[in-house]
């Protein structure tokens, strides 16, 4: 079994100055496609849900799907980590479904829609660092607020509006002992980030330069990092979608983050754009076809295609049996002697 923590990968992450893509999963055809692009290029990886993955697949399907993709891959290193965790006691539960790894996101209140202060990010986020280092598992934190997709985390709150502040970055850390510190920089979730081609005006990855000057140590994440390649675009267009316009976060930028102490890298809607493409050219071109394998499987591979990309220019390719495995009751041990 190489099930580990997240802090194990990103500390090999660090020391070997890669990133890595953490990739959304609500079925077994996404969970099948990072696993195959993991083989592929033989890398480490970060599977997460989020909080309507989990309710969507009732918890036990997506912990048995991914547990299936541990047991086919022994030799590679997978993380099951919750994406933004709303509260404790989803973090507790994610825990106790047998994630490794928690993202308590109280840079919202629990209604993911609000935004919260200061105290109230510490207080909570603290909290979990508790919980979830006692049994080993890993904690990512969110200092600043991202932009938000209509319905979604975060829904209505303006992605320039309220960015990382290095100096309470650091208060931050040290106050929490969060594993990892996930950055507002000016990215949004979903398909709609940039109107233009982003520059430094609007997404501000000169903001994680400073923060990784003062907190050096420390392994940032980034949100909103999907691409929104022109052409995904135009596949699900040209088979009868209606995608508007928009610029996404270029992989360029990405990889100027993790030369300054970005280790993960969320990705969800380049991978839902690959496989609404796919699934849009099957319906179209063979509209008798009603077997779900034969879209589901177009699917699968057009996501396998994106996240290999991601994994090979992220860097995290070619290093999954270099990384230690480390169980979480040997995490535990290491929290408790820190
Ligand atoms: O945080 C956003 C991720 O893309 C997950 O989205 O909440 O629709 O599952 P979701
Ligand atoms: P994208 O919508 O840019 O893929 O971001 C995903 C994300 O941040 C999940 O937490
Ligand atoms: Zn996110």
């Amino acid at each position: 079994m190489a099930l580990v923590p997240m802090r194990v990968l990103l500390d090999h992450a660090a020391e070997n100055g890669y990133g890595l893509g953490a990739f959304n999963v609500n079925n077994m055809e996404q969970i099948q496609a990072i696993m195959a692009a993991a083989e592929e290029t033989q890398s480490p990886v970060i599977i997460q849900a989020s909080r309507g993955a989990r309710q969507y697949t009732n918890d036990a399907y997506l912990r048995h799907l991914m547990l299936a993709a541990v047991e086919l891959h022994p030799n590679i290193p997978v993380v099951m980590h919750l994406d933004h965790g709303n509260s404790v006691a989803t973090c507790k539960s994610a825990i106790e479904q047998g994630f490794t790894s928690v993202m308590m996101d109280g840079s919202l209140m629990e209604d993911g829609k609000t935004l919260a202060d200061f105290e109230y990010n510490v207080k909570v986020t603290k909290e979990v660092v508790e919980m979830a280092h006692a049994v080993g598992a890993s904690v990512e934190g969110e200092l600043g607020a991202l932009g938000g997709i209509e319905d979604g985390h975060g829904a209505d709150v303006d992605p320039r509006a309220h960015l990382t502040d290095p100096d309470q970055a650091v208060e931050f850390v040290e106050r929490t002992g969060v594993d990892a510190l996930a950055v507002a920089i000016g990215t949004s979730h979903g398909a709609y980030k940039f109107s233009r081609k982003p520059d430094e005006d609007i997404l501000a990855i000169h903001l994680v330069e400073e923060i990784n000057k003062r907190l050096p140590g420390v392994h940032l994440v980034m949100h909103g990092s999907s691409s929104l390649p022109q052409e995904l675009r135009d596949e699900i267009n040209k088979y009868g979608g209606a995608l508007k316009p928009s610029y996404g976060v270029p992989v360029e930028a990405i990889q100027r983050g993790i030369r300054s102490g970005v280790r993960k890298v969320n990705v969800d809607s380049d991978n839902r754009l690959a496989m609404t493409g796919a699934i849009r050219k099957v319906f179209t071109e063979k509209p008798e076809e009603f077997d779900p394998r034969k879209y589901l499987g177009p699917a699968r591979d057009a996501m396998e295609v994106v996240v290999k990309e991601r994994m090979i220019a992220f860097g995290q390719a070619g290093h999954a049996a270099e990384v230690p495995v480390v169980t979480l009751a040997e995490m535990k041990a290491r929290y408790a002697s820190a």
